[in-house]
């Protein structure tokens, strides 16, 4: 496949010394690819994600995102802007309780004036069906909405790469669809990488390609037919 947007090569982290959570991770994702991240609790799925955004600092290994380089200091915020991640609880990761401004905060960090961020945002929304919901407050929102919301505010920042963290756990299913559909135009229109952290085999199922995570390992990582099978 195409030009690598991910690239691990060999990641190895421990919160607690002499306690690895990673364990020689390699892996590598192409642009536009959707792949979906399972395994049991505690597999280390979140730490993985975590390190590609900066959010965990590369402690052994090689990981470049979209070509930066993720033990470089000096790149972190690049690095944000460059990979979006959505949680699993959407309340955790709002700034503001107004969407517009939620939305926005974003593009403003990074440096976009007012009037160029509120743009942003209002695409965003727009992509991810939520258009003039800039005015709503969103504790007022549904789970499905609120997901919806934090994936516009990764979009308004036009991340290359979003990774979805449980995103749908605590959604009901017609949230979980949204999101899905969501995701999909996203991709459609942008191109954005996706990588889908799920216990959900169904949404996993229906991934590009599926990696499993094992006590801290890679232990397969091929096409859902395969992989799930
Ligand atoms: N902040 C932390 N400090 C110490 N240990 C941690 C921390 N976060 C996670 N761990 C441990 O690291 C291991 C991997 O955790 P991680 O959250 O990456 O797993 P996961 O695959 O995302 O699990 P889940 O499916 O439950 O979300 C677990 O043993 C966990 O207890
Ligand atoms: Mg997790």
């Amino acid at each position: 496949m195409g030009e690598k947007i991910v690239e691990a090569r060999d990641i190895g982290h421990a919160y607690v010394r002499g306690r690895a959570t990673l364990r020689g991770v390699s892996l590598g994702i192409s642009r536009g690819e959707l792949v979906a991240i399972v395994g049991e609790n505690g597999s280390g799925k979140t730490t993985l994600a975590r390190h590609l955004n900066a959010l965990i600092p590369l402690q052994e290994g090689e990981l470049s995102v979209t070509g930066i380089d993720a033990g470089d200091p000096s790149r972190v915020w690049e690095l944000r802007r460059a990979c979006g991640m959505v949680f699993q609880n959407p309340e955790n990761q709002f700034v503001s309780s107004v969407v517009g401004e939620d939305v926005a905060f974003g593009p403003l960090n990074f440096g976009a004036d007012e009037p160029e961020a509120r743009e942003a945002a209002s695409a965003a929304l727009s992509a991810v069906g939520l258009a003039g919901f800039e005015r709503r407050d969103t504790h007022a929102l549904s789970g499905g909405q609120q997901q919806r919301v934090a994936l516009a505010g990764v979009l308004a920042c036009d991340a290359d790469v979003i990774v979805l963290d449980e995103a749908t756990s605590m959604v009901d299913p017609r949230g979980r669809d949204e999101l899905v559909r969501a995701v999909a135009r996203a991709r459609d229109e942008r191109g954005t990488t996706v990588i889908w952290i799920t216990h959900d085999m169904e949404l996993a199922a229906r991934a590009d390609r599926v990696v499993v995570m094992r006590e801290g390992e890679v232990a397969a990582d091929g096409i859902p037919a395969d992989v799930l099978a």
